[in-house]
């Protein structure tokens, strides 16, 4: 089966892997094979992107602050969704519960669908690190479309520039305003479920 506990943990964030299995079963091919093996593949480039964002991120906290770090969010973290997505051929990106970028951090439709089971999972007390979701869906004659996200959980460090109104420095909300006038993503708490890292590949045949 392509369900198996996530085996990584993620230690720069300690963030979120959740399994919820929405596959086909005329479609999950038991076994090892090619799907088991891109299945695996899968996980750890979502791994890798967690992992790099979080150091990533540390690091320009630490360097210059929030105000710094707002740069590393807005410019960088796409970057490394590109280069992770050029290097392996699939799309790799993040979306948000509750966008701060209307481009780029918006879920689509089986992405709202993961949200809102990682949300349930989570408020049922299951860890993190159990939690992930996988999809398999026909794509085209011959294709299969995998698409796999994990939890992203806000951290103490995030409320920073996702957190309440008191937690946010002037100068940051100002930043932020400038930068996102449409932004969703404040009020977030520690714990609380801030999106998902999710990956779109074609299986091909
Ligand atoms: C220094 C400010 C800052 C900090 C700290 C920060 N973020 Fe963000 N975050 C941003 C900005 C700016 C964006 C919008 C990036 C873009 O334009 O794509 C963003 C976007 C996101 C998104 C993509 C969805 C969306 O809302 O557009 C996620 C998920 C996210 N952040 C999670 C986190 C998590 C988890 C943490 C803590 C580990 C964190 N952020 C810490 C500023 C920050």
């Amino acid at each position: 089966m392509l369900s198996q506990k996530s085996m990584f943990s993620i230690k720069p964030l300690a963030l979120a892997i959740t399994l919820c299995l929405a596959v086909p079963m005329s479609l999950a091919q038991p076994g090892p094979g090619r799907n088991e093996n891109a299945m695996q593949e899968t996980r750890d480039i979502a791994a890798a992107m967690l992992k790099e964002l979080g150091q990533t991120l540390q690091a320009a906290m630490a360097s210059g602050g929030p105000e710094n770090a707002i740069g590393v969010c807005q410019t960088q973290a796409p970057d490394i969704a590109k280069n992770l997505s050029l290097k392996h051929q699939l799309q790799v990106a993040r979306v948000g519960t509750r966008a701060r970028n209307p481009v780029m951090g918006e879920p689509n439709e089986w992405q709202t669908l993961a949200l809102k089971q990682f949300e349930t999972r989570l408020a049922n007390g299951d860890k993190p690190t159990d939690i992930e979701y996988v999809q398999l869906t026909k794509s085209g004659s011959y294709d299969l479309e995998l698409r796999y996200a994990k939890p992203i959980v806000l951290q103490p460090m995030c409320t920073a520039c996702h957190g309440s109104s008191e937690q946010i420095s002037s100068s940051v909300k100002a930043k932020l305003q400038q930068l996102y006038p449409h932004d969703k993503a404040v009020d977030y708490k520690p714990g609380e479920l801030r999106g998902a890292v999710v990956v779109t590949r074609i299986l091909s045949n």
